[in-house]
């Protein structure tokens, strides 16, 4: 019934269309066919060639220059959508420019976001906000060496135009590593929407705590990893939770002492480490601790623990199934709740920087617990996707996306540069898309995402560059035309232009876009001029800057 309606509206909003268009008059909408420019999409890779810098595409017309996506797959049918990615360089030169990125599946740029914040960027995905789909991302500086782990800084909301908006959190009463100028204090590692438009985040905060219990100082140090739910319009702080106040610091796996810190004021010891959140429902949230291999359900009410998930022991759970063991695991998401189960999904580290190399493969895992917790029930194990033939062990960050909308599944390596699209096979074992955007040890993505999304950019134009060709003769020379839009994803063509000046253009036919830079070779009086521009589903013309040879 619903999707009748929908089907109504957008024949109606098309026919409205058509009448705008075709009352405009016969030079903007006219049967006749338009001559074909040829074109297709600009494709140049530098390979730096050194076994550290990646492979990037260059452009004309843009300045961007994302990573050359190196693509394999089987062919099968992949969920829609697009790729997110924030490859970062770790400090070791293997990243030719940081942004928050969109591919498509061929691996063509489809938009890069600016971005302010001396690490780059987390986290980019498509979420609800206000009711509409947006883009969201982290921005800002991450701890570093034996501070390492987490990050100060801000979320950027873009909307289906690119209009950005922020939340910073700089009122909250946090201690920071870097006590000045953090540009906000949440964290880099969740920024969750609910249902009901507020965020929910993590944030660090150092707090003093007597750490002899686990053989540290007394008057030691905790990154103390907290959660915040804040009310998107308001900025109002609607629940905050505390580790400390809630579990044991012996109950941690990570020791005192390791390459994450030593609990003294400037190398805290981050006990807890929570990575995801997520609303439950109104009442309940799901939280997941790295450090202490668990995943937690929390009242939204008083942050009381309801259960718990101990990827060792089980828990509250009894007993793992064969392969349903976690640790070190990122991106816990709950899915399909009912009053008797749930479903937890996780990417499964299974790996941190000082584990046995010998560990089990890092894997895509999703168990079905039985509710309300009972040790003669145990979780049963729905699906331990790993790698075949390519044990890979990532010693932290990561996604797993368990359910897209055709029953695929989307994995981010995290610490290594790779993600891929699996398909929902018995065994769930079946690579159909993977790719590669870095050298392993060089660059990391902290999560990867597969979204829809769909905008025309607002503040700016499509962009061309033209460039003479060799050909001239009778006053008349041959040019290439560029042309790109950065994150205009609604256009499949490009009208051109071309005149002796810039203000006498006319109209010489139609290139198809290819890419995310179209090249195409049209002919145009010495000293002339060259526009594109491109029609919107609703008509409206945007055009390019005027480029003259
Ligand atoms: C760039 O990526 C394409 C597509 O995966 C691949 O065929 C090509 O070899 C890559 N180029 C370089 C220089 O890595
Ligand atoms: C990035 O910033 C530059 C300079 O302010 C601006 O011209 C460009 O449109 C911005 N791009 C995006 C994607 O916001
Ligand atoms: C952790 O500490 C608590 C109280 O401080 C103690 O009762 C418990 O036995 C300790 N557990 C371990 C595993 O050491
Ligand atoms: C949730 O249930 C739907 C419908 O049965 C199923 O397609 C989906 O795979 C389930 N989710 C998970 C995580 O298994």
């Amino acid at each position: 019934m619903a999707s009748r309606v929908y089907i109504a509206v957008i024949c109606l909003a098309s026919f409205l269309c058509f009448l705008t268009l075709y009352s405009r008059g016969p030079h903007l909408f006219n049967f006749q066919e338009e001559t074909a420019i040829p074109s297709s999409a600009y494709v140049r890779v530098i390979d730096p060639g050194d076994g550290k810098k990646w492979p990037y595409r260059v452009f004309k017309s843009s300045p961007l220059r994302p990573p050359n996506l190196t693509i394999t797959g089987n062919g099968n049918a992949l969920a829609n959508g697009y790729v997110f990615l924030t490859p970062k360089d770790r400090k070791r030169g293997g990243v030719e420019q940081h942004a928050p990125y969109i591919f498509d599946t061929d691996g063509e740029l489809v938009f890069a976001a600016n971005f302010s914040g001396e690490s780059g960027t987390t986290d980019f995905r498509v979420q609800e906000v206000d009711g509409t789909p947006h883009l969201t991302f982290w921005q800002g500086s991450s701890t570093h060496g034996s501070r390492a782990g987490h990050g100060y800084g801000e979320v950027v909301f873009l909307d289906e135009e690119y209009n950005e908006n922020k939340l910073s959190l700089r009122q909250l009463d946090i201690k920071t590593l870097k006590p000045t100028e953090v540009i906000g204090v949440v964290d880099l590692h969740e920024h969750q929407m609910t249902p009901w438009n507020s965020i929910l985040v993590t944030v660090f905060n150092n707090t003093p705590a007597d750490l002899s219990s686990v053989g540290g100082p007394q008057d030691g140090w905790v990154a103390n990893s907290m959660v915040f739910e804040i009310d998107v319009q308001t900025q109002e702080v609607l629940f905050s939770w505390s580790p400390l106040d809630h579990v044991l610091l012996n109950e941690s796996h990570l020791p005192v002492k390791s390459y994450m810190g030593d609990g003294t004021k400037n190398a805290l010891y981050d006990f807890f480490h929570v990575n995801s959140i997520q609303a439950v429902d109104e009442d309940r949230l799901l939280i997941n601790s790295r450090h202490m291999w668990t995943t937690y359900l929390l009242s939204r009410k008083d942050g009381h623990i309801i259960w718990r998930i101990d990827g060792e022991t089980g828990g509250d759970f009894g007993t793992l199934p064969e392969n349903g063991h976690f640790a070190w695991q990122h991106h816990a998401r709950a899915h399909n709740v009912t009053e008797t189960s749930m479903m937890i999904s996780w990417f499964n580290n299974h790996f941190y920087r000082n584990s046995n190399p010998t560990a089990p493969p890092t894997s895509g895992l999703v168990m079905e617990l039985s509710l309300p917790p009972d040790k003669t029930k145990p979780p049963r194990l729905v699906r331990n996707f790993v790698l075949p033939d390519e044990h890979l062990h990532s010693g932290s960050q990561g996604s797993h996306q368990a359910v897209l909308e055709n029953g695929n599944s989307f994995i981010g390596y995290g610490e290594l540069p790779v993600a891929l699209d699996y398909g929902p096979g018995a065994d769930g074992s079946e690579v159909r898309w993977k790719a590669r955007f870095g050298h392993d040890g060089y660059v990391h993505s902290f999560r990867a995402f597969k979204h829809t999304w769909q905008a025309t950019p607002k503040t700016w134009n499509p962009s061309l560059l033209v460039e003479l060709d060799e050909y001239s003769s009778d006053g008349i020379v041959g040019v290439h035309g560029y042309a790109s839009w950065n994150g205009a994803t609604e256009i499949s063509k490009w009208n051109v232009y071309t005149g002796s000046n810039k203000d006498d253009l006319h109209k010489m036919g139609l290139a198809m876009k290819y890419g995310f830079e179209t090249r195409f070779e049209i002919d145009v009086v010495s000293d002339g001029c060259v526009q594109v521009g491109t029609v919107l589903p609703c008509g409206k013309e945007r055009r390019s800057n005027v480029a003259c040879i």
